[in-house]
């Protein structure tokens, strides 16, 4: 049985920048990010993929165009359950959006501050169920809310954002987005304006709302650790492309690209002083217009004349484990 959810194919996404005034007036043409580069990724169902890298990587940008939410011109495929995304008609899009939903990083932005709780976490029923009777809708609503743990439900029924803590906002937000049991949440750092406690909570909240409904999730991270504990495979991305792809134990524990490294270096540990150090030192110079060079060229402590003369494709190097470096081999 086919257990593939989502299929992402050769997704391209550029971005065009606009021209001020002055640089218009002085010809210059429209300038274009080119944010996801070329980016394959496929999705399990069940499964909590977690993408990680740095600001401006193109995490966002994926997730946003895996639920068509980008007006930008897109290239590539996606597949959600065999069917192309880009190409549902009105009807059929509407569908999808009941099937896949996303959670944002900051709650305060994406929950209205003039509605009550019960209001927000209803609200997609009224979009997409208006045939549900209220009393329906109540009790989808509070059995949203209790799966996100907010409890006694009655407590919270009528308060609004501004009347919780921030934990307790982001679990509203979760509860919007799950309350028509969706197939597929994009989670943009659901976590990252929570303290430590709380973000183990919601991130258990999540792992427990998988074995219940079977949802499957794109989690966006920046935070490796973060990832580490809550998916089952990890793809860390680099300048638009996905430069590492494995299981979540194999990228933690064995990972291979150098900016993989770096970035497991970076995190607070007795014994990353040395490759932290070395990740921040490499910065080398390259020719601006030159192209097809590996992305990572610049900062890499294993680049080697190869790396700028062609650009690294993603290579399975192990069943399962893609790693885009031509000296993954080499021991740093
Ligand atoms: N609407 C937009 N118009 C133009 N450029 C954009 C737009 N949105 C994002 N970008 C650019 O695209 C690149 C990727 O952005 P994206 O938001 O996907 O990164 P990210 O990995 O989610 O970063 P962060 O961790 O900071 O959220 C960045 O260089 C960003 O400046
Ligand atoms: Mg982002």
């Amino acid at each position: 049985m086919d257990n593939t959810l989502v299929t992402i194919q050769n997704l391209s996404v550029v971005y065009t920048l606009k021209t001020s005034f002055a640089g218009w007036l002085k010809g210059n043409k429209k300038r274009t990010l080119q944010a996801v580069d070329d980016l394959s990724l496929t999705l399990e169902k069940g499964e909590i993929l977690s993408l990680v890298g740095e600001s401006g990587s193109g995490k966002t940008t994926t997730g946003r165009a895996l639920l068509r939410l980008i007006k930008e011109k897109v290239r590539g495929s996606i597949h959600f359950e065999g069917r192309d995304v880009f190409s549902l008609n009105g009807r059929e899009l509407k569908e999808f959006r009941k099937k896949a939903q996303m959670i944002f990083q900051d709650p305060y932005q994406s929950l209205n501050p003039r509605d009550t709780v019960s209001r927000i976490v209803g609200e997609s029923l009224d979009i997409h169920h208006r045939e549900l009777s209220a009393e329906k809708k109540r009790e989808m609503v509070t059995q949203a809310l209790e799966w996100c743990g907010l409890k006694p439900v009655e407590r919270f029924w009528n308060r609004f954002p501004h009347e919780l803590s921030g934990g307790q906002r982001q679990r509203v937000a979760i509860a919007g987005a799950l309350i028509l049991k969706p197939q597929l949440v994009v989670a943009d750092e659901p976590v990252s304006m929570l303290d430590a406690s709380v973000r183990l909570d919601i991130l258990g909240l999540l792992n427990d709302l998988r074995a219940q409904i079977g949802v499957s999730c794109l989690f966006i991270t920046h935070d490796l650790a973060l990832a580490w504990l809550i998916s089952d495979r990890i793809a860390v991305m680099y300048a638009g492309a996905i430069v590492e792809l494995g299981s979540a134990e194999l990228i933690a524990q064995g990972a291979l690209h150098p900016y993989s490294k770096a970035l497991i270096a970076a995190q607070p540990s007795a014994t990353a002083t040395k490759e932290r150090k070395r990740a921040v030192l490499v910065d080398r110079e390259v020719d601006p217009v030159a192209k097809t060079f590996c992305r990572y060229y610049r900062r890499c402590p294993l680049a080697t004349s190869q790396c700028l003369e062609e650009a690294p494709g993603l290579l399975e190097v192990h069943p399962g484990h893609f790693v885009r470096c031509f000296n993954w081999r080499t021991d740093d």
